[in-house]
């Protein structure tokens, strides 16, 4: 179900939008706290019986505030660099609840995350093996760590955000993992006793992850004939959700998890799962007004007050995000390009897009904007990042405070002080 069916456009968990822009300006990210809630608790009823633990992808939305929403709801962290370590720690995510993803974990970034005691990293090359086992034996502790599984599956979504292919920098493969496992006992300071499988994001089919854990599946149950003991396995993230409505299918949390148990018949480690855009990106919106329409030789362009240092997505995928009028407006149709006022032809929101005709000051919302939005925007053309607010039963709470030019430049100086290294 996406958010149009079950919020009427004008207000958002009982907040109107309208008085919201008015007190905290455009362009605004709103996240609904009964959506995400509604996410987490729909994984967490089709997880019942289960021993498993759900990790936030905090890249899919890193604000301190949402982060905290997840802890309040039992939810942990997947992540990817000390500074989301940080952002975990600091919404009071216990390290225990905290899996380490990525190809370019740091000597440091690893040391971190030992000395918070994180629950376990999930290893992608051998070299960053080898890196563990010497940063844990220098700190005298014992590092928990899965392999991450490069299962050579199609995930069938956009290429950059594909994971899983043996062209792509993730995981090893089976064979390389067979060969970790087997000299396991090698590595004194290194705990090996767990897999991992991520295949890319905004999966809109069953089938891929059907694929991928049948492979880990099968390969688990050969390392536990060979006397290899497995306590977790982690089928990472990748749920798709609807950015256009009419079109994109998810695939129901519970069929999902259906596919999981089928897949891990018998398995009676920890399952973890690191679940970000399924859980906050429909539940997020980007408000903004409209600057000015222009009517050029061969397009109708409606430059909003967003742009794409705002909402990267629409210029980096060409993502289609679904942009509606937030009052009622029974104007006829027009056909846009929706653009931002950032100086690169790249900064358009979509292109040939019938609306119902727009003025100046009109307020629209870009919808399932939660993941993937306020966590990649910058502040390019010296535009200031947009200020976040939650919203639950009829009140509102700013989680990010709109970026003043003086926050923006903070920690930039003039060129006076000249030194050599
Ligand atoms: N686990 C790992 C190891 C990941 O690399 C990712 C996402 C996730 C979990 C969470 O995936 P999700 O459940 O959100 O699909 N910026 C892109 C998406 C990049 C995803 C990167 N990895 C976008 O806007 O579509």
């Amino acid at each position: 179900m996406t958010l149009a069916t079950v919020a009427p456009r004008a207000s958002l968990d009982g907040v109107s939008l309208d008085a919201l822009t008015a007190r905290l300006g455009t362009p605004l990210y709103v996240y609904s706290a009964s959506a995400i809630r509604e996410r987490i608790r729909s994984l967490q009823a089709a997880l019942h019986g289960m021993d498993a633990l759900i990790c936030f992808a905090v890249k899919a939305n890193s604000n301190r505030g949402v982060l905290g929403f997840m802890h309040e709801h039992g939810v942990g962290a997947d992540i990817v660099s000390a500074g989301e370590l940080w952002r975990a720690l600091q919404a009071g995510i216990p390290a225990e609840r905290i899996v380490f993803s990525g190809v370019g974990k740091s000597a440091s970034e690893m040391d971190e995350a030992l000395a918070a005691g994180i629950l376990r990293f999930n290893v992608e090359s051998h070299d960053e093996l080898l890196t563990l086992q010497r940063v844990a034996r220098a700190r005298g502790t014992v590092a928990r760590a899965a392999v991450r599984i490069n299962p050579d599956v199609d995930a069938l979504t956009h290429a950059k955000i594909s994971t899983g292919k043996a062209e792509n920098k993730f995981g090893v493969s089976i064979d390389e993992a067979r060969r970790w496992f087997a000299s396991r006992h090698e590595l004194s300071h290194v705990q090996l006793d767990g897999l991992h499988v991520h295949i890319g994001s905004q999966v809109l089919s069953l089938g891929p992850f059907r694929e991928a854990l049948q492979r880990v599946a099968a390969f688990w149950r050969e390392l536990v004939a060979q006397g290899h003991p497995i306590h977790s396995i982690d089928a990472g993230g990748g749920l798709g959700v609807c950015y256009r409505e009419g079109h994109d299918q998810p695939v129901d949390a519970a069929d999902y998890i259906a596919i999981v148990r089928e897949a891990l018949a018998g398995f009676e480690g920890r399952l973890l799962l690191e679940p970000g855009r399924y859980l906050v990106g429909e539940a997020g919106v980007l408000l903004t007004r409209v600057i000015r329409t222009k009517h050029g030789d061969q397009r109708n362009f409606l430059v909003l007050d967003a742009a794409m240092n705002d909402l990267a997505r629409p210029a980096l995928y060409d993502a289609w995000h679904d942009i509606v009028p937030v009052a009622e407006n029974t104007h006829p149709m027009t056909t846009y390009d929706i653009v931002g006022p950032v100086c690169e032809t790249g900064d358009t929101f979509a292109r040939n897009r019938a609306l119902p005709t727009c003025a100046p000051g009109d307020l629209l919302m870009i919808r399932t904007a939660g993941a993937y939005g306020a966590s990649m925007a910058s502040t390019y053309n010296s535009r200031p990042l947009a200020a976040e607010v939650m919203v639950d039963a009829g009140r509102y709470a700013v989680v990010r405070q709109r970026q003043r030019f003086e926050d923006m430049v903070a920690g930039e100086q003039p060129a006076k002080h000249w030194e050599t290294a």
